[in-house]
């Protein structure tokens, strides 16, 4: 008996690891597919041009003074930009005596006390100083933002997916809930505080609407301040505060090419010179 059976027992324990393996794949209940309104409704940025993109791509002193203006009349009553000095925005073409009257709007704490309040002293900024805190620590910037915390801007474009395009998007894409959305998500809720934002990644955000309307600044080049025009403008600004030295890198780049291109005619013309004539 055992002689009859003894040679099919290897093959009947592999059907049975067969069948298993059938079964785990075709009959194992399949995870519950996540459905979120976050998936669905949030969108890329918007395909915004740039005069920085591109490898020949260079920035627009014009446009990135009338994004610094976007940002010191509407953002910075909230975002600081710890990392640039007033003097810095000489390299985006305003003067020095321009550069000195803007660092005057901005106070500095000083070490000192003030004899009469016994706060820190302050005093007017100069170039040399950074662009000051907007809030003395977190927990004040958290309290005067519905618990949350505005980013400091000094490498947010850098810091961000879809950079200077992804802020643009974002300060002119509030909208109201779109109602496939309400269908689809019947629980999806704005919670009291927020705003739905589709390019935001959770589609609610704390910030309010910082742009909310065409000339909310007057530009002084005459260019019409809509707010796509403001958006454009404060991100291309704070793509330059991310990356200041974007022009030297591509022109370093163009520079290495040139000289590849040149060396590999070079390495060329002496080939053929050394083996003119030459059989194999
Ligand atoms: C009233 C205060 C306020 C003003 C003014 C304001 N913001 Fe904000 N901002 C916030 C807060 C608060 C957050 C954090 C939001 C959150 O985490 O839900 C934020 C977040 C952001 C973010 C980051 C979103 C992310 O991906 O984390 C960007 C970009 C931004 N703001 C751009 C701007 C720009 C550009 C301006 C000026 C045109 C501006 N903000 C003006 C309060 C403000």
């Amino acid at each position: 008996m055992l002689r009859f059976f003894a040679p099919l027992i290897a093959p009947l324990v592999g059907l049975l690891f067969v069948c298993a393996l059938l079964w785990a794949v075709f009959m194992a209940p399949s995870a519950p597919a996540v459905h979120l309104a976050s998936e669905e409704y949030h969108l890329p940025p918007r395909g915004i041009h740039y005069s920085f993109e591109g490898p020949l791509g260079k920035y627009d002193d014009r446009q990135l003074q009338r994004g610094f203006q976007v940002y010191k009349e509407v953002c910075s009553a909230c975002h600081s930009m710890r990392l640039v000095a007033f003097r810095d925005l000489e390299e985006i073409g305003f003067s020095k005596p321009e550069v000195k009257a803007i660092a005057k709007n901005w106070q500095v704490e000083t070490p000192s006390i003030n004899p009469d309040t016994g706060e820190p002293a302050t005093r007017k900024s100069l170039p040399s100083d950074f662009i000051p805190p907007v809030y003395a620590n977190e927990t004040a910037a958290r309290a005067a933002n519905n618990n949350a915390l505005p980013p400091d801007m000094s490498l947010l474009a850098k810091a961000r997916e879809g950079g200077p395009a992804y802020i643009a998007s974002l300060v002119t894409g509030y909208e109201d809930v779109p109602p496939a959305l309400k269908k689809e998500f019947p629980d999806f809720t704005v919670p009291p505080g927020l705003h739905f934002n589709p390019y935001f990644a959770n589609l609610n955000i704390a910030m309010p609407p910082p742009l909310v309307s065409d000339g909310q600044v007057t530009y002084s080049d005459g260019t019409p301040a809509t707010k796509a025009q403001m958006a454009t403008d404060v991100s291309a600004f704070l793509m330059w505060a991310a990356e200041p030295k974007l022009e030297n890198r591509h022109r370093t780049g163009l520079a290495v090419l040139a000289y590849l291109v040149i060396a590999t005619l070079l390495a060329f013309g002496a080939y053929r010179s050394v083996w003119h004539g030459k059989k194999h």
